[in-house]
């Protein structure tokens, strides 16, 4: 199929070349120049294991490019809108502006029979209001909600958990386009739910909000294991092999972070309040308090383990990324403690395998460095605030003589406390004694 994919961000870049790698000839159409010149030439303007090589294959195969112009949208049939939906400014809700321009951008490309699809998270109703325009066209819509994480989301997009079309009463045309497009998914037996525009919107925002409330659920298990000496993980473990519960998502620590699960449980409150359901949501306004309290928990727990005072003590941060395999920072609790512990007058060093140019951008007053034992040099405490691989896997001896003090503070719960204190460190986590 001829398809065309408008927004070549984190999300319309992979679904783009995902598409040209299950057979299909696409077009990644986006307005910002820098990004669509590296992305024709197989570089991604962020870092995703393994999509580097699907890029240089599947534009090498033909089967992939990019452009600014809509009009190179005409020849398709199916157009994918993936363009972001940040949260606004001084506000919970989404800002729908970027959707906004891609739906009348799109308008003037459409033949009959075309199919716009809305893969945005958008708030409930949008594809509702936006459906007038296309229909006008003699085209249809359809919304078909992404699920991607981000590190797995290649494989997120071949093998998915499950396919959602939102699409009118009655709309088999938009179903049997959509089925074509992704025919190899769904060879795979991979569960399909077709279903109306208002629940497929709410499909993805449900997903993120529960979550963001499991994560932040074990969080708040680890807030009173702390006053009660428990370990939060042990806790995990044993309630997670329940299987009505499950083990996945309940790993506590710094909380969730990222450009989705945070914006996206504060977009559904304020779209569930501006509908009179606002009650209803009440609760995910404690899931983002909770969230947000351990990040202030790991800075107390950083002042009580320098004996009182933050300022003028040295800090080595390992990890700023929101999670590991990404160089993603956007609401990042890493890269946010590490600029409130420089506010409080700390030197921090720190270091990520993948996100110190993004952060940069965010943070430059930052001090970065390129590996562990630097940030750790002369250090009085070590925080491990991302669980990337190499920060699980560090052996304790080879920073001995580097840091001041042996001190670690594992805020992902990732290191083996037995480990480290067996080695002579003061070992401290969320949630753990
Ligand atoms: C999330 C969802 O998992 C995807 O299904 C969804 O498609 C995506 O948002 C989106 O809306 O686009 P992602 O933001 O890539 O994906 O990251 P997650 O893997 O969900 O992790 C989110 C945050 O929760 C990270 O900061 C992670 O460190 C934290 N987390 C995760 C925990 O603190 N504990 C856990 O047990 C799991």
């Amino acid at each position: 199929m001829k398809i065309s994919v408008v927004g070549c961000g984190y999300l319309g870049a992979v679904h783009a070349s995902s598409l040209a790698k299950l057979g299909h000839d696409v077009v990644g159409i986006d307005i910002d120049e820098a990004k669509v010149a590296l992305l024709s030439a197989g570089q991604p303007p962020f870092y995703e294991p393994g999509l580097p090589e699907l890029l240089t294959e599947t534009l090498a195969a033909g089967s992939l490019r990019f452009s600014t112009d809509m009009a190179d949208a005409r020849e398709a049939t199916v157009h994918f809108i993936a363009v972001g939906t940040p949260q606004q400014e001084g506000s919970n809700a989404a800002d729908l502006s970027f959707v906004e321009a891609a739906f009348e951008a799109i308008v003037p490309q459409l033949s009959p029979g075309d199919v716009v699809v809305g893969k945005s998270t958008v708030p409930v109703g949008t594809a509702e209001r936006l459906a007038a325009g296309i229909e006008a066209s003699s085209a249809r819509l359809a919304w078909n909600p992404e699920f991607l994480r981000e590190g797995y989301a290649v494989k997120d997009t071949i093998s998915p958990d499950r396919l959602v079309y939102g699409v009118r009463p009655g709309d088999e045309h938009s179903v049997a386009m959509l089925d074509e497009v992704y025919a190899s998914v769904l060879e795979q037996d991979i569960p399909r739910v077709i279903t109306d525009f208002a629940t497929s919107e709410l499909v993805k925002v449900a997903a993120n909000a529960f979550l963001a409330t499991k994560i932040s659920f074990i969080n708040a298990m680890a807030e009173v294991a702390e006053v009660t000496g428990a370990d939060v993980t042990q806790l995990a473990d044993a309630i997670g092999y329940d299987k009505r519960i499950g083990r996945r998502f309940l790993n506590a620590g710094l909380g969730f972070g990222g450009g989705c699960l945070p914006k996206d449980i504060r977009g559904f409150m304020a779209r569930a309040s501006e509908l009179g359901a606002g009650d209803a949501l009440s609760f995910l306004g404690e899931v983002d308090a909770i969230n947000l309290r351990r990040r202030e928990r790991m800075v107390d727990l950083c002042r009580e383990v320098l004996g009182g005072t933050i300022e003028g003590a040295r800090i080595a941060v390992l990890g700023l990324a929101f999670k590991p395999d990404s160089d993603d920072v956007r609401d990042s609790p890493a890269l946010d403690v590490a600029a409130r512990l420089a506010e409080l007058g700390a030197h921090v060093r720190a270091t990520d395998p993948q996100a110190i140019e993004t952060s940069r951008r965010l943070r430059p007053g930052l001090d970065y460095v390129e590996t562990p034992a630097e940030a750790a040099q002369d250090a009085d405490v070590i925080l491990v605030l991302t669980e990337w691989r190499e920060y699980r896997e560090i052996d304790p001896h080879t920073l001995d003589s580097v840091v001041s003090v042996r001190a670690i503070l594992d805020g992902r719960n990732c290191l083996d406390p037995v480990q480290w204190r067996e080695a002579g460190w003061t070992y401290r986590a969320l949630g753990r004694p």
